[in-house]
């Protein structure tokens, strides 16, 4: 049995104005319809072997993410929600998923973490790395699925491997580091999914930080217990506001002797910002790509997204607008990536 477990929390802040804290990056629609959060539990659910999905995600996001993913299940595989008072970063959740699958399946039982927060594009591809991680997390690895870099991306965790162990994972390296990772030609980016079984990273939590899995341990134990249907797992604030807040590339990835990497060709995509957003949508002959009511003229490689109202654009060039019901966002093709600035300055303003 695998157990597709999806991590939904963040708040990417460089997709502002659409995504926000109560509307964060897995909600963004792609131009066919779907989310973010939808492509990852077709893609896990559509893998073999999986009778039950987990979500781990922020209380105040439940009825979204629940009715998100119930449109796309039928009767089967079963759901699982464990839900977070507030965000505790990855090492908590990966940490409460595999508590709660050691007791209700066994540690043997192999997971499969998942973000809600890229694009997978060839899902048979996807599913072959899959198979060869799955292999490898049954003889205790906790297997990654590195990607070719193609710019020295700041944003990532960084892989350097021999055959499929990992030698060495750094997390968000500096612009320096980065470069010289991807000159060298050793490195992988980290996609941010995760193979492993249950007991190997509890095993492996324990070792490395284990202050994180107690605390998270007297969560999901009290959590589970109050539950009656064991499907809505809620952890209680009191509890949970004493878990370390890490990311689980730096309280276990950087530091364990476990580490396995499946190179893969997946199609996959971070979506970190409106440049690589809008690049899924076709553009027109002047390169312009175009969404909701625009009219516009003499103007080329813009991207324009209209949430109703008419725009009318004309005679420029490199021009990113994005709109919504309160917010307008505009902005040039080559500074989607500070866009994060404006999200860090309207928080601290509110
Ligand atoms: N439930 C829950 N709770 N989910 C969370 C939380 C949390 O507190 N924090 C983050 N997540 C979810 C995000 O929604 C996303 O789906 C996933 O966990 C990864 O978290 P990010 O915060 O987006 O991490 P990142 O993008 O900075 O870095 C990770 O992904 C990169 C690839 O996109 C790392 O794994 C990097 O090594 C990797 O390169
Ligand atoms: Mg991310």
């Amino acid at each position: 049995m695998l157990v597709p477990t999806i991590l939904c929390g963040g708040s990417g802040s460089r997709l502002w104005p659409v995504s926000r804290e109560l509307d964060p990056k897995p909600f963004i629609a792609l131009p066919d319809g779907q989310t973010l959060l939808q492509k990852s539990y077709v893609l896990g659910a559509g893998l073999p072997d999986v009778r039950e999905v987990i979500t781990i995600t922020r209380q105040s996001l439940f009825f979204r993410v629940e009715s998100e993913i119930r449109q796309l299940a039928g009767t089967k595989p079963d759901l699982t929600f464990i839900l977070e008072p507030f965000g505790r970063n990855t090492a908590a959740a990966v940490a409460a998923s595999a508590l709660y699958v050691a007791q209700t399946h066994g540690e043997d039982t192999v997971q499969l973490i998942l973000a809600a927060d890229h694009l997978i594009t060839d899902p048979v591809a996807f599913a072959g790395a899959v198979a060869q991680a799955e292999a490898l997390a049954r003889n205790g690895k906790i297997v990654t699925f590195g990607i070719q870099p193609d710019a020295p991306e700041t944003g990532y965790g960084y892989i350097e491997a021999n055959g499929t162990d990992i030698l060495r994972f750094v997390e968000k390296p500096s612009l320096e580091k980065a470069e010289e990772f991807v000159r060298s030609g050793r490195f992988f980016w980290n996609s941010g999914m995760f193979c492993f079984t249950a007991g190997t990273m509890l095993r492996e939590l324990a070792e490395h930080c284990p202050d994180v899995l107690e605390a998270t341990r007297v969560s999901i134990e009290a959590a589970m217990a109050a539950t009656k249907d064991k499907r809505v797992i809620e952890f209680d604030p009191r509890l949970f506001e004493r878990v370390r807040d890490t990311s689980i590339d730096i309280a276990v990835m950087e530091k364990s002797q476990r580490g396995a990497v499946v190179a893969c060709d997946i199609g996959w995509s971070d979506i970190g910002s409106w440049d690589a957003l809008s690049a899924l949508l076709p553009a027109d002959a002047n390169g312009n790509r175009l969404q909701g009511d625009v009219l516009i003229e003499d103007s080329k490689n813009c991207f324009i997204q209209s949430a109703g109202r008419l725009f009318g654009v004309l005679g420029v060039e490199d021009l990113i607008v994005v709109d919504t019901p309160d917010a307008v966002l505009i902005t040039h093709k080559d500074r989607t990536q500070d866009v994060k600035r404006l999200f860090t300055e309207l928080k601290r303003r509110n």
